[in-house]
């Protein structure tokens, strides 16, 4: 299991020794007084400060700061009918908007600065996922970077830019483990790994929140969608979720818990219900779980229009009780529905709702406007010079791309791999819907991103080509989603005519991948699989560049095209990133955050999956089952169970080279585990090491990653889970030993009680480039 506590919690651990049954004994511990893992957010000055306020405060008053309205910006569901803003503000009915103009918003803090009663600031919010005007790629493709400290300095430019818009608060981070790839939304978290989605949670907020709330260019990290929302029934957005809580806690919670355990000042609940309680009144996880447990001291405020959504899932029959269920469950500020506005303060007044907890609840928000210095800095300068995609932002923006490219397949021809391009091509078709496409670049949700700030693959191919001397031929092709083919001809025209093609494929940013884009088909949309085989026919050497928000099924090009790079939606930098990885400026490095299946059947399909009382080991899977060789095990009778491509998977341009992975001890004591520096000392009981070696003839990083099996525990575990991963860049020749330290969090797992414990078990322990590595060694875990 990943890290489920700070740092912060260090100080309140327990230590216990539970003893069950089934299993002889066990380590766990809990948190004795939970501390607020945020203590910007639970400082006496500010609930001094909040409690003095909330003494002058109206019934009315409170309830406005619980109300959230879309004035034009981020409508993602019904319009409000409202239009009198000015008029809510000025009486203190609104607590906070998306506003995504710096004027706007000054003129409507002015308003509840100046007019109202008790000048209490609003805070703006807007969904700011991958960059504000400074577009990176989209979040599936930061995290197939497996670097950290990029997501947070991304982050960071991006609070930098939207607070100079007057934005204090940014949708993001989402962390939503996507294990279905029909999801169209797998495009906005880190994919299916609860390791690395915990990793990249903690850098966004890191990135967003800086050092402190309090500096004008920290955002509040509203961290989403809590809870559970990626495990979607069939991969339909909006649907139901329902699992154990073992599994939830195990697989889902990690990633919402590292996003608060560093410190994210708001949290926004999700659409879906889980386990029949939808979780925009779900007192378990937004009470009990993420205050009591977590101690978490910011808001929560519900996705859009989801207070009356409640209507719908059938829990409440009218928005009275919609109101009174989403505010008693612990749901602080309503977004978008009106009905905490039209209700609430009528619901206090008959007793339905205590007036203690919408007091609580108005603590929390006037906290984090508190820690934010929104009573200080109401206004942000005017004068600022408008966005400029400056050397620096677009360095950044380029690099983020550059790491995010996952190399899928290189095959040799005449004699050396298709990439990097060699001297010889001289003339270069370029053919498919996304060679220029720049809006498409931007990807979902991309804030003020601008598509005339993008550089497309094909400007950028054009002017490499002019510079090397040589020519770039274009053919659009076909467009993204379309059966009609009359660009075909001159697309083959222009393969003739070229020393290689380069096809730029796949999905629709803005309407097949985000909200709302789940998807029953994972081929490249329309007729552009017929295009590529067309000028697949035509001998010509191919890459194949995909744009997509999801793992698609590329069985035919995975056969039959050379090269495959997965570009995701790069961002502003598509086409310069790209140039130089298909030259060879950089060689590519991204590994895959998630699966990429043979086929839909498969899903969800991921990694970290159970092990079975009938695992599929000895059968051959490329075949049907003969009789009854290799039947009744745990597979497809049509299908490989395996992907088509694994998590973690991604080529270079050189090859690596591993040592066999050891172990400085074969066994540990439980009670070591408890003396670690999640838990407070210095070193781990238990490290893993590998030299890694660059043998091949260019530089290049490699994502060293480390897996491990728990066998002998009291609950199944998955046959191979993430919990260790570093980003090491090697010149050629040059080797790095990388160490992976095993602690308490690492070596953790749920038991049937929902404790998060370290049971006495085997532990085998592989190292490599994927999650395919072979290379491995045990430990045992004892009393
Ligand atoms: C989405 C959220 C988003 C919100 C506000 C909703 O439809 O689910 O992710 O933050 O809209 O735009």
């Amino acid at each position: 299991m990943v890290k489920m506590q700070s740092s912060l919690f260090v100080a309140t651990i327990l230590f216990l020794v539970i003893f069950s049954p089934e299993n002889t004994s066990a380590q766990t511990r809990e948190a004795i007084a939970v501390k607020a893992p945020n203590p910007e957010l639970a400082s006496d000055v500010i609930n001094r400060k909040v409690d003095a306020l909330l003494e002058k405060m109206t019934l009315e008053e409170k309830v406005g700061q619980m109300v959230q309205y879309p004035p034009g910006n981020g409508v993602v569901g019904p319009q409000t009918q409202r239009q009198d803003f000015d008029a809510m503000i000025t009486r203190g009915e609104i607590g906070a908007l998306n506003v995504a103009d710096r004027k706007r918003a000054n003129a409507y803090q002015r308003s509840a600065i100046e007019k109202s009663r008790l000048h209490i600031p609003l805070i703006f919010g807007l969904d700011v996922i991958h960059g504000y005007h400074t577009i990176y790629p989209i979040p599936l493709g930061l995290a197939a970077s497996f670097d950290p400290d990029l997501v947070a300095a991304a982050s960071r430019l991006a609070a930098q830019e939207a607070s100079a818009d007057g934005i204090r608060m940014v949708n993001s981070p989402m962390v939503d483990i996507a294990l279905d790839a029909r999801w169209g939304r797998v495009a906005e978290g880190a994919g299916e790994s609860t390791y690395l989605g915990s990793i990249m949670a903690r850098a966004y907020v890191h990135g967003y929140q800086g050092r402190s709330l309090s500096d004008p260019s920290s955002v509040a990290a509203c961290v989403k969608h809590f809870a559970a929302y990626g495990a979607a029934i069939s991969g339909r957005d909006y649907n139901a979720t329902d699992m154990s809580d073992i599994t939830l806690r195990q697989v889902y919670l990690p990633p919402y818990h590292a996003a608060i355990a560093a410190g994210a000042a708001a949290v926004m609940s999700s659409f879906n219900s889980l386990n029949s309680v939808p979780e925009t009144a779900d007192p378990y996880t937004l009470t009990q779980i993420l205050r009591k447990e977590w101690g978490f001291a910011g808001f929560v405020r519900s996705d859009y229009n989801a207070v009356a959504e409640l209507m719908e899932h059938g829990i409440a029959l009218d928005s009275a009780s919609a109101a009174r269920k989403a505010a008693l469950a612990g749901l602080d500020m309503d977004m978008a529905s009106s009905i905490y506005h039209n209700q609430l303060a009528r619901l206090v007044r008959s007793g339905a709702v205590p007036e203690t907890a919408i007091d609580e609840a108005v603590r929390r928000i006037l906290r984090v406007k508190f820690a934010l210095g929104l009573f200080d800095h109401p206004y942000v300068s005017e004068d600022t010079p408008a966005y400029q995609a400056t050397a620096e932002k677009r360095s950044l923006a380029r690099k983020a791309a550059e790491e995010s490219f996952v190399l899928l397949r290189n095959e040799a021809r005449d004699g050396r791999p298709l990439l990097p391009i060699p001297a010889n091509v001289k003339t270069i078709a370029l053919i498919g819907p996304l060679a220029d496409a720049n809006s498409q670049m931007l990807g979902t949700w991309n804030a003020k991103g601008n598509p005339d700030d993008v550089v497309s693959l094909r400007s950028a191919l054009d002017q490499r080509m002019r510079q090397i001397g040589g020519k770039l031929l274009f053919a659009e092709g076909t467009q993204i989603v379309t059966d009609r083919d009359q660009g075909f001809d001159d697309a083959k025209q222009a393969a003739h005519n070229a020393d290689l093609v380069i096809m730029a494929l796949g999905e629709d940013a803005l309407t097949m991948t985000g909200e709302a884009a789940s998807r029953a088909d994972l081929g490249l949309p329309g007729n552009q699989e017929r295009l590529l085989e067309e000028i697949v026919a035509t001998g010509k050497p191919v890459v194949l560049i995909v744009f997509s928000g999801r793992p698609l099924v590329l069985n035919w090009a995975a056969e039959h095209v050379g090269s495959i790079l997965e570009a995701w939606f790069p961002g502003i930098e598509a086409g310069s990133a790209l140039t130089e990885v298909l030259f060879g400026d950089a060689a590519p490095s991204g590994k895959l955050p998630v699966s990429f299946p043979r086929a839909v059947g498969q899903e969800p399909l991921y990694l970290s999956q159970f092990s079975t009382g009938r695992p599929a080991k000895d059968a051959d899977l490329s075949r049907p089952p003969s009789g009854m060789n290799g039947k009744f095990v745990s597979r497809y009778i049509d299908v490989p169970n395996a992907p088509l491509y694994p998590f973690g998977y991604g080529l270079s341009y050189t090859t690596f080279d591993y040592s066999p992975v050891t172990l400085n001890t074969r066994e540990v004591h439980l009670a070591q585990l408890m003396t670690e520096p999640g838990v407070g000392v210095a070193q781990p009981a238990i490290r893993a090491s590998a030299t890694v070696t660059n043998s091949g003839k260019v530089s290049g990083a490699e994502t060293v990653q480390l897996y491990i099996q728990i066998r002998g525990a009291s609950m199944v575990q998955p046959v191979r889970v993430l919990e260790g991963f570093q980003r090491v860049t090697l010149r050629p020749g040059e080797s790095k030993r990388v160490e992976f330290p095993l602690s308490f969090d690492e070596l953790s797992i749920i038991n049937a009680h929902s404790q998060q414990v370290v049971e006495p078990s085997e532990y085998t322990v592989y190292v490599g480039d994927d999650s395919d590595a072979k290379q491995n060694t045990s430990f045992k875990v004892i009393n």
